[in-house]
């Protein structure tokens, strides 16, 4: 138990998604890697019943009285997050700290989600819990916090990373595999606008796999021969995505494990199009930005990243190759730095 006076620090970083957007809450593959961009979670326990939260990213702190409750009404929105996550913890004693972030804000690098997992390393630092457990109460919070019914990829992403490699996601039975990120080629970020997604048309998107499913079943064991009683040209091509980018993760992990840069290259642009043209989550900015990268030579293929919508654009490229973008490394998932106990568990 902690008590009054207990110091933690602790770290969890963002993520860039490979491949594999939204197939996550249907229970698909994802393949991202987390990133050299963190959020930082320092404080002490204390008596009072009341969590106070500073952040480098928002003048406003988070003061949230405990238990818990009336979540979606607390202000400002960031204490929501923090709200909902102690709320999962069950947390009842209090705790006085600070928020630093090298993540940026609503550029689907997922701050969020990445914001959560360190809050619940925190705030749940003596908590008998695995990391596949984390992930889970993180998206229950994230739900909480946002009314968005958004999958599990960030949580487990920023949990699960891995030095040097990406980490194959299966959301449907939760396991987690590492793919070595060949030599000889680097992922590259740009920036290109600011999102949120909540107010975005992601849930419609939800919705709209859920409505397939009804029809066809499990989208995640679905193949392209099972799509012909979607007679509704928005669901056939909402669930057209699915079914290829599912796929396209499986080949993309093969691609990338033999070394076949070129291969995992043209499927990452296929996903782009397909998130472009069948899900329509992307914008003529994130277009112009990956028609740009693809027309640079060492460039193997770019794509958006993450809910789509705005945010970012990556490339796999030859070292060197792209110049105006930031060159990001895959690094492990979160963890107490000091402090706590027990988050070594393994999933
Ligand atoms: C957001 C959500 C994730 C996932 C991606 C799209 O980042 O939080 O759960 O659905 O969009 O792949």
């Amino acid at each position: 138990m902690s008590a009054a006076g207990d110091r933690v620090e602790v770290r969890a970083p963002g993520r860039v998604n490979l491949i594999g957007d939204h197939t996550d809450y249907t229970g698909g593959l994802a393949l991202p890697i987390a990133i050299d961009r963190q959020i930082v979670v320092r404080g002490v326990d204390t008596d009072e019943p009341v969590i106070t939260l500073t952040s480098d990213q928002d003048s406003t702190q988070a003061s949230v009285r405990l238990p818990a409750a009336g979540i979606t009404d607390i202000d400002p929105p960031w204490a929501r997050r923090v709200a909902a996550v102690a709320a999962e913890l069950g947390r009842e004693n209090g705790f006085d700290g600070s928020v630093e972030s090298t993540v940026p804000i609503g550029a689907g690098l997922s701050s969020s989600g990445a914001l959560g997992v360190a809050l619940a390393l925190a705030l749940g630092a003596d908590a008998d819990l695995s990391r596949l457990e984390v992930a889970l109460l993180c998206q229950r919070a994230q739900q909480a916090a946002t009314g968005v019914p958004a999958g599990i990829l960030d949580e487990m992403a920023s949990l699960h990373g891995l030095d040097g490699h990406a980490v194959l996601l299966d959301c449907h039975d939760l396991t987690v595999e590492p793919v070595p990120l060949p030599e000889g080629a680097e992922i590259v970020v740009k920036y290109i606008s600011h999102r949120t997604v909540a107010g975005s048309p992601y849930s419609d998107r939800v919705a709209a796999c859920h409505a397939a499913e009804e029809v066809i079943g499990p989208l995640r064991l679905a193949g392209m021969e099972d799509l012909s009683p979607l007679s509704d040209r928005v669901l056939l091509s909402r669930a057209r995505h699915v079914v290829t980018e599912n796929e396209r993760v499986r080949q993309c992990v093969e691609g990338l494990s033999s070394g076949d840069l070129k291969t995992a290259g043209q499927l990452m642009t296929a996903s782009h199009i397909s998130l472009r043209d069948d899900y329509e989550v992307s914008t003529p900015e994130l277009d112009a930005a990956v028609e740009t990268l693809l027309s640079t030579p060492g460039v193997y293929g770019a794509r958006l990243t993450g809910a789509g919508f705005g945010g970012c654009v990556i490339a796999l490229a030859e070292p060197g190759a792209v110049t105006d973008a930031w060159v990001v490394r895959a690094v492990d998932g979160a963890e107490v730095v000091s402090g706590g106990s027990n988050y070594y568990r393994a999933p």
